[in-house]
């Protein structure tokens, strides 16, 4: 999604401003540009491909530099990428101003603006805030932006600079996440902490609402309510590393060998599962529910869908998954006692926000987030949270995110099965055991990339696949599924293998293949069973097996060979082949793995 970069400062902030927008290319973008006060006058260098290409002009060709501005990479919502639609938006050459999320009421400002004489050079809903600042500017751009962003109607997180003021910035966030990076006689705004790695390790989080003012001298926030607010500011590091690649080809190759580390760090020290590792409050809030709501999206909600089997099975908690973009609309019967329970990489995705509040809306009280950002918007609305420890991820295919949710549910499985008489020391402990094993398992399955890279040869020749699964397996064929055309633009859907025969059987023939995940599990001999199908009709299988399954290679079967089956926590390990299967299928037809086609990173718009 777009990301904003601003900053003020006695030096030429231009290469931090690109450098910026280097770091928040993860998030997905389809054109930039950077904008600077410079001799008094907004001037502006946009691209409509890289950053890198952004940054070759301004260094080459402009030559552009300026103490004050501002920076973005684009998402396009309202008009196609192209260089008119691509921020910064001037207002008569005065005003220049970046904006992530959607102005719902854009046609209405529009309208009345035009009435005002303003012309509208863009297709974008964004040039409406850049000529609505302008026609209210006073010679106070904080107590501008102020008035202004009372007439906004859904998300933004904006940056605006004024010809009039040349030492200022001003922010302003609702829906979209913004964050004040506080340095040495200079001073930051960001969409993501992570853009500002090596300008200032010091920030704060600005609330919905907030509207904010950096100069050289110092901040000044302002609360929803127009009253001064003071945010605490935070030391954020340890961000550096996470966008540099090291010795991978690209960002997800080196999340998917990541994830032994990931999980590491996201297994609790403790020596038993208690209900404090979710929050103080946890041990009252988890005695006092009766049922569990899962709302997320797109993988996390697949690790939502993998932890209900996990919850019902271990800890025998009647639980309910839902995708967040269809309950925050749907009419739902609340109940009180119920955990709602939201699933998200980046906190910040727009719709699984909604949800939640859509669901304290209707009365739900207790809530938990399970995410990998501890500053996230969604982390702060949550009574309860429980951190991943994945590290930044920076493909925009999600890999070490899921497989530390997926630990980290598996813990509130067994806590909540613990505290409701479930689970003893004996079975606790041996729990504990499989989880602190779980990494050594992991890295032998990250073994078996050579083979890996064998099949995705011939996948890379296929327009279609099929994804088989069963119980706890079918969520990671889901999600498999997912990965494959996520970056690899294969047309891929997966099954509850038992579903074949009701329809997809039909799809089958020489010319599909059929990813089947084989865990030695109670439905191993159902989906030996579903196997047979496909083969009786000429599909081709590739199977990821369990070393003790006996399912072996032969006509038709091509096999690789998984451990032995690991139990409960068996889907982290099946659902790690499947993304190198995505990922070396995707580099075989030559996609952009990191920055798939039309995707973003962090979904902050609806
Ligand atoms: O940050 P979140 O976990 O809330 O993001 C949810 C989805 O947008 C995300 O998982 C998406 O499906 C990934 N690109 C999948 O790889």
């Amino acid at each position: 999604m777009c990301g904003i970069v601003g900053a003020v400062a006695q030096r030429n902030i231009v290469p931090v401003l690109v450098e910026g927008l280097r770091r928040l290319e993860y998030r997905g973008y389809d054109s930039c540009g950077v904008a600077v006060l410079s001799n008094g006058e907004p001037r502006r260098a946009r691209s409509v491909a890289r950053v890198a290409d952004l940054d070759e002009q301004v260094v080459r060709e402009t030559q552009l530099s300026g103490m004050t501005g501002i920076a973005h990479t684009r998402w396009a919502t309202h008009g196609a990428p192209v260089t008119h639609n691509a921020h910064p938006i001037f207002s008569r050459d005065t005003v220049a101003l970046v904006h992530n999320g959607i102005i719902e009421n854009y046609e209405a400002l529009r309208e009345m603006l035009r009435g005002k004489g303003y012309e509208f050079v863009s297709q974008t809903d964004t040039e409406v805030i850049a000529h609505l600042i302008h026609s209210m500017y006073r010679g106070d751009l904080f107590q501008t932006v102020r008035d202004a962003v009372q007439q906004l109607h859904g998300a933004y997180a904006i940056a605006v600079i004024h010809k009039d003021q040349p030492h200022t910035v001003v922010g302003a966030r609702q829906g979209s996440p913004l964050v004040v990076g506080v340095g040495e006689g200079e001073n930051f705004l960001a969409s993501d902490a992570l853009a500002l790695a090596g300008s200032t390790d010091r920030f704060a989080f600005l609330e919905e609402g907030d509207v904010v003012e950096i100069t050289l001298e110092g901040v000044k926030i302002a609360d929803r309510d127009g009253l001064p607010a003071q945010r605490e500011v935070r030391v954020v590091s340890a961000y550096g590393g996470a966008v540099e690649l090291g010795p991978y080809r690209h960002f997800m190759q080196k999340e998917i060998f990541e994830q032994p580390r990931a999980i590491t760090d996201t297994i609790p020290q403790s020596d038993s599962f208690d209900a404090d590792l979710f929050g103080e409050k946890a041990a009252g809030v988890f005695s006092e529910i009766d049922s569990i709501l899962i709302l997320a999206c797109g993988t996390s909600y697949y690790s939502g869908l993998t932890a209900k089997y996990w919850l019902e099975s271990i800890a025998k908690i009647p639980t309910q998954v839902e995708i967040a973009s269809e309950y925050r609309y749907r009419e739902s019967v609340p109940n009180p006692k119920s955990l709602v329970v939201t699933i998200s990489q980046s906190g910040e995705t727009a719709d699984t926000i909604a949800a939640l509040k859509h669901a304290q809306s209707l009365g739900h009280k207790h809530t938990l987030a399970i995410c990998n950002v501890a500053t996230s918007a969604m982390v702060r609305q949550t009574e309860l949270a429980f951190l991943t420890h994945a590290g930044t991820e920076i493909g925009v295919a999600s890999t070490k995110a899921f497989t530390t949710q997926l630990t980290a549910l598996f813990v509130l499985a067994v806590t909540l099965a613990k505290m409701r008489g479930f689970v003893d020391a004996k079975r606790e402990a041996a729990y504990l055991a499989q989880l602190r094993h779980l990494p050594a398992a992991l890295n032998s399955v990250l073994a078996l990339e050579p083979q890996i890279i064998a099949w995705s040869e011939e996948f890379a020749r296929k327009e279609n696949a099929l994804f088989l699964g069963r119980g706890l397996h079918y969520p990671i064929a889901l999600e498999g599924a997912l990965k494959l055309k996520e970056i690899s633009y294969i047309h891929a859907e997966a099954y509850p293998a038992g579903e074949l025969k009701h329809g997809p059987l039909a799809l089958v023939t020489e010319a599909m293949p059929v990813v089947t995940v084989a865990p030695n599990d109670a439905l191993l001999d159902k989906l030996k069973s579903n196997m047979q199908e496909v083969r009786a009709r000429g599909g081709e299988l590739y199977v990821f097996a369990d070393a003790d399954t006996r399912i072996v290679s032969e006509d038709g079967i091509q096999v690789i060979r998984m451990p032995e089956h690991y139990g409960a926590l068996s889907p982290i390990l099946h659902v790690v082949p499947l993304q190198m299967l995505a990922y070396h299928t995707a580099c075989a037809r030559g996609t952009d793995v990191d920055k798939p086609r039309n995707l973003a990173k962090s979904v902050t718009v609806e």
